[in-house]
């Protein structure tokens, strides 16, 4: 006979609406005081003094609610990068839909594994039902399918498996030989790209980047590249085109890159990680003109429709095409059924085995907004960066490196000291961001383009307005100033 573990008594308790409603209280008001533009952007601390902070003993006993709240307020939120300021125009992160970060602790409630019907009968069906919605908007016919990913890394990464699957279909069982297909993508493609290149055991050698022309793939780069290896014989396990670069937002050419692929019977995947959202947009819709032709797409919700952390989709033109990547049999999870019945599980079409039922917020998110509102949202943040690159051609002290195509924006500080010092330029715009972040005041990000350091913002938060624009080019020309 074992005895009653007294913390049933605490889990019991913390059941009640009273507990779940501090909790909610705290995001509440980290959304309340960051849309105030209350507090720092982001922290002034090392590592290592955050990691003196925490620098304690795993606790053996818990402690009260209260006293957790109350941790949460003084050590965890002030410290975080808080996205929901209207001057974090850091990284490709979101500034969480509120509807959908009040949904997670019902998803998590509720603890649905996707990965099986029998696990997550609503969460399974809803995922199809979603999955098939983004289908039609990609203008996939009836039998495409897909599932949600953890992100676009994984979505690529899946989608990449079934290419392969496509040009070697015994490559799961034999492996991938010595002479492997090669993978082919644009020199600005995201890193997720060439590491499927080398985890699918093609090898990073046999990834190979097609030159760019104003950061997008030169299509005619890559129709070189493919005759020259039509000529050699070589096999070629896919194009990588990119909707939506992580570097510039800018998009690839699809109708033409779709053709060549056509052409050359060579499977298209697009990565539209950040810019496939352009299609719930009327006026951005066009930059994602052809997308239809790809057979696989990689789409992120989680980035420009504004879902918290995590939710990527992976979309086939065929479902068939990621039910045969995948040939391993668990006869203690799925079912195998009568053939001519649909597979509703979603586990033999992904790496995942726990999958969590990321769909319910982006279910959620849709009854809630709208596509149509969550296009203008996609509208609204491109425009925000439209305005950054107005401002930036009425200030000299900087320079725009291109024109956005969507939210994302390069440029560079130009003022004084690296006018002065050309040859300092680099090192006078990392120490800027390095400086200008540290202030607290606004949050932006930094990439090497063109063989430069540049400055880079992205738009994530709808409610960065023209003055948060205005101040956060300020805050760099003063810091720029002292440098
Ligand atoms: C174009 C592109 N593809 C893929 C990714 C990777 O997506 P995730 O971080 O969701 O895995 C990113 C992330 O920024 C991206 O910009």
């Amino acid at each position: 006979m074992t005895s009653r573990p007294a913390v049933l008594d605490l889990i019991e308790a913390d059941c009640d609406a009273s507990v779940g409603r501090a909790f909610v209280a705290v995001a509440a008001e980290y959304f309340e005081q960051t849309r105030s533009r209350e507090g720092r952007v982001s922290t002034a601390h090392t590592p290592a003094g955050l990691a003196a902070r925490f620098d304690e003993p795993l606790p053996r006993a818990g402690h009260s609610v209260e006293s957790i709240i109350a941790r949460l307020r003084s050590d965890v939120i002030p410290d975080c990068n808080r996205l929901f300021h209207p001057r974090y125009v850091g990284h490709q992160v979101s500034a969480p839909l509120p509807i959908a970060v009040w949904m997670e602790s019902v998803t998590a409630a509720l603890n649905q594994s996707v990965a099986v019907f029998e696990m997550s009968p609503v969460g399974t069906v809803l995922e199809h039902r979603v999955i098939n919605w983004m289908c039609a908007l990609a203008g996939y016919p009836s039998d495409a399918g897909g599932t949600m990913t953890t992100g676009g890394t994984e979505a690529t990464f899946t989608a990449l498996l079934a290419a392969r699957n496509a040009v070697l279909p015994d490559a799961w069982t034999n492996g991938v030989g010595t002479d492997p297909p090669v993978l082919l993508c644009g020199e600005h493609a995201h890193y997720a790209v060439t590491r499927a290149a080398g985890e699918l055991g093609i090898g990073m050698r046999n990834a190979i980047a097609i030159r760019s022309r104003d950061h997008k793939m030169d299509p005619d780069a890559l129709r070189l590249a493919l005759d020259a290896l039509g000529r050699e014989g070589r096999r070629v396990l896919a194009v990588v085109a990119t909707a939506g670069s992580t570097a510039t937002g800018s998009f690839d050419d699809l109708e033409t890159i779709g053709a060549l692929c056509d052409e050359h019977g060579v499977w298209l995947h697009v990565d539209g990680a950040h810019g496939a959202s352009a299609l719930l947009s009327r006026t951005h819709r066009r930059y994602v003109r052809g997308i239809e032709r790809a057979r696989s797409i990689a789409w992120d919700p989680h980035k420009m429709m504004l879902l918290p952390l995590q939710a990527g989709m992976v979309l086939v033109r065929n479902e068939r095409d990621l039910d045969t990547a995948f040939s391993q049999r668990a006869p203690y999870l799925f079912q195998s059924g009568d053939a001519a019945e649909r597979v509703w599980d979603q586990g033999t079409r992904s790496f995942l085995c726990s999958h969590r039922a990321d769909v319910f917020k982006l279910w959620v998110a849709l009854q809630r907004y709208g596509a149509d509102a969550l296009g203008e949202l996609y509208d609204h943040m491109c425009a925000n960066a439209r305005l950054f690159w107005e401002e930036i051609q009425e200030r000299p002290d900087f320079e725009a490196m291109h024109e956005p195509e969507s939210n994302i924006l390069c440029f560079r500080y130009l003022g004084p000291g690296a006018r002065d010092h050309p040859e300092r330029s680099d090192d006078i715009n990392r120490e800027l961001r390095e400086r200008y972040n540290l202030s607290g005041e606004g949050w932006i990000t930094a990439t090497n383009l063109d063989g430069r350091r540049v400055l880079r913002v992205t738009m994530m938060n709808p409610r960065t307005t023209a003055a948060d624009i205005r101040d956060v080019l300020d805050g760099l020309a003063a810091v720029g100033k002292t440098l």
